[in-house]
This record gives C-alpha cells, structure tokens and sequence, in this order.
C-alpha cells in the first residue's frame, strides 16, 4: 500500500480520537519513554491499534503516541521510535511525521541517543543538532513525490531551524543548562561504527553519529515544518575510548542523564510554542 494512503488512513482515525490540534510533535529517543508522564490525562493511542502505522520493534522504544497539554501548550508525543535498520524503508519510518503534520503540527523535535565524536565531548552531554550529514545510504523521499506535502526537490539549508536554536541555546545559557551544538551524522547501523568510519566522520565534520532522526527531519523538512533535534551524547563513538560499545551503555546512559535531557525538552517546547 502506498505511502500516501497509509499516512490518510492514520490521520484521520487519530484526529477522530483528539479534541485539540498539537502545535509541537515530538519523538521521544531512548531514556526519554518518562517523558509522557507529564502530560495531564494524555489520550494514549498505542500503534497497534492506529490502522496501517508501522510498529516498532526495539527493547526501550514502547510504541505509543500521547496527546496532551504540556504547560498549556497541546503537544503529540511519540514514545517509540521506528528505525531504518529494523527493515522498513526510510519513507515507512517517517509515516508518523507526515501524520503529525497532517494533524496540524507546526514544530517537531527530534530527541535521541548518539555517540559523540567530537573529542570535547563527554557521555551524558546534551548537543542541539545545528546540521547532518546523511550517510545512511537512502532517503525518505526516493520515489513518487508527495505534492501535497512540499517539493521534488527541498531545499536543505535550514533544516533545523537557527531562529529556534538561538533562542533555545540563549535561554539554555540562562537557566546555566550545559547544552552543547553540533553536527549529526546518520550511519544505518544496526551495527555500531568501526573506529576507522568513526575517524572519518570526524574528518568530515560530524561531531555525533547515530542511526536516526535524518529521515524524519528530511521529511518534517518537506512538509515545511520547524525542527529541533538534541541528541544525548550517550557514549564516545568506538576507538575514543579503549573500551568496547554496547546498548546497555547507550540505554544506561540515557536512563542516568534523563532528567536534564527531560529539562532541556521542556524548555525547547516553551520556547517554540
Ligand atoms: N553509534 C551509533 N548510534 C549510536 C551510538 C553510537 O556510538 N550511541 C548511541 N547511538
């Protein structure tokens, strides 16, 4: 089935289901599931039960879209993040983004765990994506193109939006928030880097790698929305360090910082509404 009928037929069930539009959609990375937890009664719609959604299939990522208020301002969360690497195609990943647009949604703000090759960096730092490079061998937008959600060929310049990472990383600054700023490369994984890619991406100017959010900010892009990414530097890419990388570290790094990661989010969210 095509993608664009898959996108029609999750919307329209959703926006039976909500009684406001959300202004921001946001994609919860790992560590972030909590985040939920502040909207007051949410409406929860799990995606099993959206018609024709992809489902996620990954430990951590529970597969959950939330709709709620979160300081008066309506937001759609999604809890449960669908990868490249779990088989679906770049254009089925990014299903749920054309979805949250079609609801309504002006901002998106991608949230997820990278490993940090920029040699300043620490685990458990928090970096604005400023750029990306993407490597991961396709593209959300291979095939037909949508016209009803933007152009054949989208212009990439401001993909996230430097009028909203001043601001955030100006109000950062002034609540003493240590955020950092820098370039995202995307590689498909599921397999992590070798330390020679790793070296490599530093060459090209990557100052984090991770196996997401490139397609869904090339689609949110398309559909002419804001976006925002941060990525939580969960731990040095492989060869920093002479130790080996794993999951656990990623998701124990995610989990033991998930509070100031939940900060920095709840002050982009103010500061896009
Ligand atoms: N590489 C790719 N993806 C990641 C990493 C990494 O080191 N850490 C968290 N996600």
């Amino acid at each position: 089935m095509d993608i664009q009928k898959r996108v029609d037929a999750g919307a329209e069930f959703l926006k039976e289901l909500i009684n406001e539009t959300p202004r921001i959609g946001v994609v919860l990375g790992s560590g972030l599931g909590d985040f939920a937890n502040k909207l007051v009664n949410p409406i929860k719609v799990s995606y099993k039960d959206i018609p024709k959604f992809p489902q996620s299939t990954i430990l951590g990522h529970a597969g959950t879209l939330y709709f709620g208020k979160l300081n008066e301002i309506p937001v759609v969360l999604m809890s449960g993040r669908l990868h490249y690497y779990e088989g679906y195609s770049q254009s089925e990943v990014t299903i749920p983004i054309r979805i949250m647009s079609k609801l309504g949604i002006e901002t998106l703000i991608l949230t997820n765990a990278a490993g940090g090759i920029n040699l300043e960096f620490t685990a458990g730092e928090l970096m604005l994506i400023s750029d990306h490079i993407n490597l991961s061998g396709s593209n959300p937008l291979i095939g037909p193109n949508q016209d009803e959600f933007g152009p054949r060929f989208p212009d990439m310049s401001d993909t996230y939006t430097k009028e909203l990472r001043y601001s955030l990383l100006k109000s950062a600054k002034k609540e003493s928030i240590d955020l950092k700023e820098g370039v995202y490369a995307m590689m498909s994984g599921p397999s992590f880097e070798t330390p020679a890619e790793i070296k490599y991406l530093r060459r090209i100017g990557a100052d984090a790698v991770g196996m997401s959010t490139v397609p869904e900010a090339i689609v949110a892009s398309h559909c002419g929305l804001k976006v925002i990414g941060i990525s939580c530097i969960t731990n040095m890419a492989a060869g920093v360090l002479n130790q080996k990388l794993s999951h656990e570290e990623v998701f124990e790094t995610a989990n033991r910082v998930k509070s100031s990661f939940a900060q920095v989010l709840e002050l982009a969210i103010k500061k896009v509404k």
